[in-house]
């Protein structure tokens, strides 16, 4: 039976990247959990908020926890049900810490100074803090911890879990078949694995390149105002497969409406949409794709109570897996 698991970390506004890329995914796959029962007894989907993560670049403890908040609000309100799914905070799973202790002892330095995310973060500036060289110990921890069998993210995280199977393989290899190895589910299609940002690199929250899945108005048109295009005029007949903007319509345009787009870009001549009718068209496809769930956010937003019962219930069930899987590590090893 599969069991899918994934986090978010509370490091800023949910863009458009981490809809597509894998919030979209994760509400799709809670189908396959039947409800309250299926969730306790065998557990099927886990998701929870990277707040122990989010420390590593984290330094304003009141935007961190509204923005742990702010995830699961936004979870809640594009249609994740909490009956079928373990929602939760990851801190209020203390036994990942103690499994990421076990897997570290097992994994050697040299597998962390390989992580693409590491490197590039120091690239940017980030001071390397111990924390964040054993980020991918503390993902794997947290994949392992739930016995997950399939872990639904977007491309750039596909190295951090391939870590996990190496440290489950370690693990395994030294004291026994202790840990279930996951396997990553990244969408096959190249535009929602990774999702480009405004600057045509992927779209990422520390880039600022990124789009808030809610945004609506003036900001919304200001933002994707700055989507990068090249000063052809419209009249000049292009390949739609070059343009950025294109980028960002088939993300949202039914198959039909988009190829009459691409059809007349590739035309040219004077009926050709410029780049100003364009982006108008991504303006008002983010507002009413996100319509429904930005109506029921406000509802959210406030009921806190609500919210604070989701993740107190996402984290009894998380903890119950999670403490059984730390004692059978715990036993396996020689500490229990
Ligand atoms: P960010 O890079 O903005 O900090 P996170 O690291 O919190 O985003 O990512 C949360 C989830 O969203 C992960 O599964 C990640 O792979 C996915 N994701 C993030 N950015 C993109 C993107 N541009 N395209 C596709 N998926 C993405
Ligand atoms: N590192 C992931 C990210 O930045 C968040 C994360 C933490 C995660 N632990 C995880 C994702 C476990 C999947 C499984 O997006």
């Amino acid at each position: 039976m599969n069991t899918y698991l994934s986090g978010i970390q509370p490091s800023g506004r949910p863009h458009l990247g981490n809809y597509f890329g894998a919030i979209q995914k994760h509400i799709e796959l809670q189908r396959d959990s039947r409800g309250p029962q299926d969730l306790h007894e065998a557990g099927k989907c886990f998701y929870f908020i990277a707040d122990y993560h989010a420390l590593t670049t984290s330094r304003e403890p009141e935007k961190l926890r509204e923005s742990v908040r702010d995830v699961a609000v936004t979870y809640l309100a594009l249609g994740l049900d909490p009956d079928r799914v373990a929602l939760f905070r990851q801190s209020d799973v203390k036994e990942v810490l103690e499994i990421s202790w076990l897997l570290a002892c097992v994994t050697g330095t040299g597998l962390l100074e390989r992580a693409h995310s590491y490197k590039d973060k120091i690239a940017r500036g980030i001071k390397p803090s111990v924390g964040l060289f054993t980020y991918p110990v503390l993902m794997a921890a947290d994949i392992l911890a739930y016995d997950s069998t399939h872990v639904p993210v977007g491309k750039d995280q596909l190295q951090h879990v391939e870590m996990a199977q190496d440290m489950a393989g370690s693990f395994n290899a030294a004291f026994g078949d202790v840990f279930v190895r996951p396997e990553p589910i990244v969408p096959a299609e190249e535009s929602l694995a990774k999702v480009p940002g405004l600057d045509g690199e992927k779209m990422s929250k520390s880039y600022g390149n990124d789009v808030w899945i809610f945004e609506t108005g003036k900001k919304l048109k200001a933002a994707v105002g700055r989507i990068v295009t090249d000063s052809r005029p419209p009249s000049e007949p292009k390949d739609p497969a070059s343009l950025l903007l294109f980028r960002f319509l088939e993300l949202f345009l039914a198959p039909s409406e988009l190829r009459e787009w691409e059809e007349r870009v590739r035309r040219g001549g004077e009926g050709a949409p410029g780049d100003g009718h364009l982006k108008g068209r991504i303006v008002e496809a983010v507002e009413e794709g996100f319509a429904a769930a930005r109506a029921r956010r406000e509802e959210l937003l406030a009921d806190r109570a609500e919210v604070d019962r989701v993740l107190a219930r996402g984290a009894e069930s998380a903890r119950a897996r999670a403490a059984a899987t730390a004692q059978r590590a715990l036993r396996a090893c020689g500490l229990r």
